[in-house]
């Protein structure tokens, strides 16, 4: 299993030691929520702190970018770090070129899907994709409860991609702990990201361990 910390939830007032701790750890990714305050109802942090995440890892950075017109700030993203690129299905109405764009720069490129979007709007799209990312809860704020539903919707997701014949890795985001996780896992998640679950444990470094085991 991949596990791919959420930053969201680390001390920024320690972000130095917080990235340490990760890059130290088991952690295969760390994810970066991007909030705009446009697409999504708050507001995160942009490239300087990606910069400043940046500069204390070299583990593979997982930008989710809940934002609004990504395609502008795709090249600065690039710039400042970022190994993968996932944009909102919900928030592109040229995907193709933006997945495009994305993949020109030499990263890989996501798709996020919100929890009312159904994974066949993916249909002519996912043998571009390197990666889908599905919200198991409404994307802005961590800490909330995981949306059942989202176990079928990895099933449904992992059928879709079998039939194209394509290796695209199942990300889910949201409400992921040990339990919800083993669920996703047996319904053919690749990968976890998980923010309150690893930074309010006591032991972030063991519980990002026990998710990987998963
Ligand atoms: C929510 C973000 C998530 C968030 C997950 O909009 O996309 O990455 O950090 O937080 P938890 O794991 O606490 O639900
Ligand atoms: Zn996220």
């Amino acid at each position: 299993m991949i596990v791919s910390p959420s930053v969201l939830s680390c001390d920024f007032g320690n972000i130095e030691s917080e990235i340490k701790m990760l890059q130290e750890s088991k952690a295969d990714w760390i994810h970066i929520d991007v909030m705009d305050g446009n697409f999504v109802p708050n507001i995160s942090f942009g490239f300087p702190v990606l910069k400043a995440i940046n500069k204390h890892t070299d583990k593979v950075l997982d930008v989710h970018l809940m934002i609004s017109n990504p395609d502008m700030y795709i090249n600065e993203f690039v710039d400042c770090g970022a190994d993968i690129l996932t944009v909102h299905y919900e928030a592109c109405p040229h995907l193709h070129r933006t997945i495009q764009h994305i993949k020109s720069k030499g990263i890989k490129a996501g798709v996020a899907l919100n929890p009312h979007t159904p994974v066949n709007v993916l249909d002519e799209i996912i043998s571009d994709l390197d990666l889908v990312l599905i919200m198991s809860v409404n994307p802005g704020f961590g800490g909330q409860k995981f949306i059942e539903s989202s176990v079928q919707k990895v099933s449904k997701l992992k059928k879709l991609i079998e039939s194209k014949n394509s290796d695209v890795i199942i990300e889910i985001d949201g409400g992921v702990n040990l339990e919800t996780g083993k669920k996703l896992a047996e319904a053919g998640a690749s990968a976890l990201v998980a923010g309150s679950f690893v930074f309010k444990s006591d032991s972030p470094t063991e519980t990002i361990e026990k998710l990987k085991q998963l």
